[in-house]
């Protein structure tokens, strides 16, 4: 197994870090409606969190989008011709979900050059737990970011290219900013090669509520641990039992939405950036996306950043979509004049 660190992390990195963590509190906190970005998530109390959600029954995506790729990993290698395959994996997740697909190629006599691509160190080690060893599997460990990974991956090799990038993942992105992520992760891509995207579909409200409000109050504990995360990194004083952690649909959006309220009128002081915030009695504070997709919006987005469908891949109650497409680049190729790019 090898391991790339495309980015060591110096004293200095880990300073301007935490120097671009407070300037994002800074701006959320000075929004109306106040708001923090759904990326500072993840740090290693909120993975384990985010792993306890998946486990939870009330939380179906994990469990549906596993059950799909168990039914397609024997048809999933016929899409490919070639004996050696990459696949490269964007935030690798436990690796539950990878060692299904990995598997597949194995039972159908094919070589499988892994990289999963995370920046988190501690996913990664968990990850491998969930990797079986296999002489004709190769693992290359990615620890940078996403684009960066890709970068240095299709660098180095030239075989036939699966991109996974699972879990519906891409629907914290508003609509606008999938479409830039798509096109970004189109350029680095060449002609043919294949991209699974896992959307979560539009569905009756109360599965959605459940899901994103667990009975074990772990998507609580994953909001509250945010606040938590910017006492520890930037001094601030959050008093977490002063914050009700709510999430919602919005019918408008097509997304659910979560939001931690203030339960009564506090200012919350942050040392790192020498001032403090009034928080009004109920005044929320917008943590997150969950777009929801129709099938028509996933072909639209394909189109609209050069990709083809291949096919779609569903459960029987149309929970969730795993959708194959390939990479477009001939010359007939036409780009609607609409798109957004980055
Ligand atoms: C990791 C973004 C797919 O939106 O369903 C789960 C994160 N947040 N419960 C999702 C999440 C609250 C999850 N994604």
């Amino acid at each position: 197994m090898k391991i790339s660190r495309l980015s060591q992390e110096t004293k200095q990195e880990h300073n301007s870090q935490t120097e671009q963590f407070a300037i994002d509190v800074l701006t959320g906190l000075c929004s109306n409606p106040k708001n923090i970005s759904a990326k500072y998530f993840y740090d290693d109390k909120g993975s384990e969190l985010f792993q306890k959600i998946t486990q939870h029954k009330d939380y179906y995506p994990t469990r549906i989008e596993y059950q799909i790729l168990d039914n397609i990993k024997r048809d999933l290698p016929n899409l490919f011709d070639s004996d050696e395959i990459d696949i490269i994996e964007l935030g690798a997740g436990d690796g539950h979900k990878s060692q299904l697909i990995i598997q597949g190629f194995l039972d159908c006599q094919k070589k499988v050059n892994f990289y999963p691509i995370d920046i988190s160190e501690k996913a990664m080690v968990l990850m491998e737990q969930h990797i079986s060893a296999n002489p004709k599997l190769d693992i290359h460990r990615v620890v940078g970011e996403y684009f960066e990974g890709l970068r240095f991956v299709r660098k180095n090799s030239s075989n036939p290219l699966l991109v996974l990038f699972l879990g519906s993942n891409i629907g914290n992105f508003d609509r606008t900013q999938n479409q830039g992520f798509l096109r970004k992760l189109w350029k680095c891509l060449n002609d043919s090669d294949h991209l699974l995207v896992g959307f979560d579909l539009k569905k009756d409200v109360e599965i959605l509520t459940r899901a994103y409000n667990d009975s074990a109050g772990y998507t609580r504990d994953f909001n509250l641990n945010l606040l938590h995360r910017i006492n520890c990194e930037l001094g601030a004083d959050f008093n977490l039992k002063k914050f009700q952690h709510f999430g919602s649909y919005n019918p408008l959006l097509g997304a659910m939405e979560s939001f931690l309220l203030a339960t009564e009128k506090q200012d919350v002081f942050i040392s790192e950036l020498e001032r403090s915030f009034r928080f009004e009695a109920y005044e929320p504070l917008h943590l997150e996306y969950s777009f929801k997709f129709l099938k028509s919006d996933i072909e639209s987005l394909s189109a609209l950043t050069g990709f083809e469908v291949v096919e779609h891949f569903t459960d029987p109650d149309d929970y969730f979509m795993d959708s194959l497409w390939r990479v477009s680049k001939g010359e007939n190729h036409k780009l609607p004049l609409n798109l957004y790019v980055v």
